[in-house]
């Protein structure tokens, strides 16, 4: 079905593995534009609940954007480049269905952006973050220095963004960059399992937590609870919800 994606189906749950390891899984124009189609499958199919989106082999979740579709572009054709990272990015960010990111080794500008993309994050042992585009002479491109930022803080971030050092996972949990380190053979089946225990959960609540908590920091931000504390008034989940709670029963939620 992709060419550069592996995507399976685990209890309603996607899995994408972004499945290059000869190249530390470094995202080209067409594992973007896979990304973007996966991405659209999970919103579209009513039968999916939420995603994993994670790297193939032992050794990169992803180690970049690919370097190689830097060479000779233009002002103009960086900026293009960037937008559409971006997009793609935000559309993982405000996805309604909970995406996790399963990090397995190397997750380097690109990768650690599209990791910071996803609602949040765990790592295996010997996960590596950084944003090294300093390097080659750039920024962030995909969102990196803004959700770095709102992350691990101002000078933490700063600090990484102008050294491009890399981080180990027990310093990235430190800063809470991830929630939580995981062996890296269980560390697929940690991300569904989070995914199932979350699927037990009125799904218009799971959606609106995530639009109020991206609303953060706008001046809209207290407005768009408001406003998700309301759909929620309107489900018929929250009946049951509350009905279940003073029943002292386990609730048994629809999605509406
Ligand atoms: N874009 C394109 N190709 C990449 C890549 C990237 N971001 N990251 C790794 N690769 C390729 C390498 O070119 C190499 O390909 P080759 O075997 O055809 O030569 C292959 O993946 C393996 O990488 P290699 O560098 O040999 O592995 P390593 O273990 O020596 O080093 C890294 C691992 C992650 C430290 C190193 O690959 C690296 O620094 N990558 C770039 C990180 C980066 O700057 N990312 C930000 C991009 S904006």
């Amino acid at each position: 079905m992709y060419e550069t994606l592996l995507t399976e189906v685990r209890d309603r749950i996607l899995v994408i593995t972004i499945n290059r390891p000869d190249k530390l899984n470094a995202l080209n124009r067409k594992v973007m534009s896979e990304l973007e189609k996966a991405l659209a499958g999970l919103i579209g199919d009513e039968n999916l609940f939420g995603a994993v989106i994670t790297g193939a082999g032992p050794k990169a979740f992803v180690a970049g954007a690919d370097i190689g579709e830097f060479v000779g572009l233009t002002r103009e054709e960086g900026k293009a480049l960037a937008k559409r990272g971006q997009d793609i990015f935000f559309s993982i960010e405000r996805s309604p269905k909970p995406i996790i990111a399963a990090v397995n080794g190397f997750a380097l500008g690109g990768g650690c952006e599209l990791a910071m993309a996803c609602h949040f994050r765990i790592a295996s042992e010997n996960a590596r973050f950084g944003q090294p585009e300093v390097n080659l002479g750039l920024i962030p491109g995909y969102g990196g220095t803004q959700r770095l930022t709102r992350l691990i803080g101002k000078g933490r971030a700063i600090e990484l963004l102008i050294t491009g050092n890399n981080i180990e996972a027990a310093k990235a949990l430190q800063f809470g960059l991830i929630n939580d380190i995981v062996p890296p053979e269980s560390l697929v089946d940690r991300a569904v399992t989070i995914l199932q225990f979350i699927g037990t959960k009125a799904p218009v609540a799971v959606a609106q937590c995530i639009a109020a908590a991206n609303a953060e920091g706008s001046a809209g931000g207290y407005h768009q609870e408001l406003e998700g504390f309301g759909i929620c008034f309107g489900t018929e989940d929250v009946k049951e919800g509350t009905a279940a709670f003073l029943e002292k029963r386990k609730a048994a939620f629809k999605g509406r």
